[in-house]
């Protein structure tokens, strides 16, 4: 039988220790897709070299980040799952669309202005043509959704806008990709500046929780946990990003609808909204904490797993690049 299933692509950079607002952003979501699409994830370790890394340690968490993906409940025998830089596709692709993309274009892109802000000493061109190359690898599989958070919505809204320039330059080529953004979790906020989406690669580590933080530092992150002097528990991001956020962490955790999740606090203060939170992220983290742990000491696994996920991605993208070069007239046939 034909495969008649719509493809979902995404992608992580191992640029650091995976975050509860990587999980509640982008993997979990990635996790139940998985049976209505065919989905394609990503280690996107090409991304993170647009900030300088020390070369064994991107190699590690390139595979850790793996191992992540596998730990959250993301099947091999159900998705392909490989690794940006064994698929050199991605690369060729990526020059075609920069000669594709105008430098306003790229210039306007927040996330740019951000980074180039934070490593003023090496604002280096892969920064600035980075959106291009995350076009590149949803265009490469021919994705028709794409699931992230709230911070790349822009770069989708770019890839959509490079799409429709190349088709209708070139002739019918790629698939037009659509987000897809959960309605609760698609923006966890940074626990001490509640203003700014909560990073792996902020200098502050209380700042944020990562995925494998044991329970007594998941504890004390969240009891150090930045609120404000109301001292109620209301829903209220623009004015009360603190305890918002908390809420959000709670109903994303917890599968419960924010009005449910306000009501739940009614009448408590902030001390045990930071101690039932940390109760339900521990919860949350744990079983995919004790999988992670399981998976990583069993390299062998984790080698076939990216092996037969690379061949199946490879294939892929070279029927992609093939279509590419001939519309642009880089082959010789
Ligand atoms: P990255 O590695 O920063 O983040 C991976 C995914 O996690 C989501 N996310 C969050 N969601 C909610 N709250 C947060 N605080 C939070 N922090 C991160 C991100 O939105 C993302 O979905 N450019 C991308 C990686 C990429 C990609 C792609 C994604 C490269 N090529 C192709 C999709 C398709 C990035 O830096 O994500």
């Amino acid at each position: 039988m034909e495969n008649t299933k719509k493809r979902i692509f995404s992608g992580i950079q191992p640029s650091g220790n995976l975050t509860i607002g990587n999980y509640l952003g982008a993997l979990r979501n990635w996790v139940q897709l998985q049976d209505d699409y065919e989905c394609i994830y990503c280690v996107v370790n090409m991304h993170a070299i647009t900030v300088r890394q020390d070369p064994a340690v991107l190699r590690r968490r390139s595979l850790e980040t793996m191992a992540i993906f596998l730990a959250c409940g993301i099947s091999p025998e159900k998705s392909i799952l490989f690794i940006q830089s064994h698929i050199p596709e991605h690369t060729m692709l990526n020059w075609v669309m920069c000669c594709n993309t105008y430098m306003g274009e790229a210039q306007r892109m927040t996330q740019f202005k951000d980074k180039s802000a934070r490593h003023a000493d090496n604002i280096n061109t892969g920064l600035f043509t980075y959106p291009v190359l995350m076009a590149s690898d949803i265009l490469l599989y021919q994705a028709d959704l794409v699931p992230v958070g709230a911070d790349q919505k822009q770069h989708i809204e770019l890839t959509r806008d490079l799409c429709t320039r190349f088709n209708n330059t070139y002739g019918e080529t790629f698939v037009l990709p659509e987000p897809y953004i959960p309605k609760i979790g698609a923006r966890i906020m940074s626990l001490q500046e509640p203003q700014k989406t909560m990073s792996k690669s902020d200098p502050n580590p209380n700042a944020f929780i990562c995925i494998l933080d044991e329970p007594d530092v998941i504890v004390r992150k969240l009891k150090r946990a930045v609120t404000d002097s109301e001292g109620v528990i209301a829903y209220d991001p623009d004015n009360r990003a603190g305890v918002s956020n908390l809420l959000s962490i709670y109903a994303a955790c917890t599968g419960k609808s924010m009005d449910q999740s306000v009501k739940d606090f009614e009448g408590q203060g902030y001390g045990s909204l930071k101690n039932t939170v940390a109760d339900v992220v521990v919860d949350t983290l744990s079983p995919i904490q004790a999988e992670y742990n399981r998976i990583i000491s069993d390299k062998e696994y984790l080698s076939k797993v990216i092996e037969e996920g690379d061949r199946k991605a490879s294939a892929i993208a070279q029927r992609t690049m093939r279509k590419v070069y001939h519309k642009v007239g880089l082959d010789s046939k």
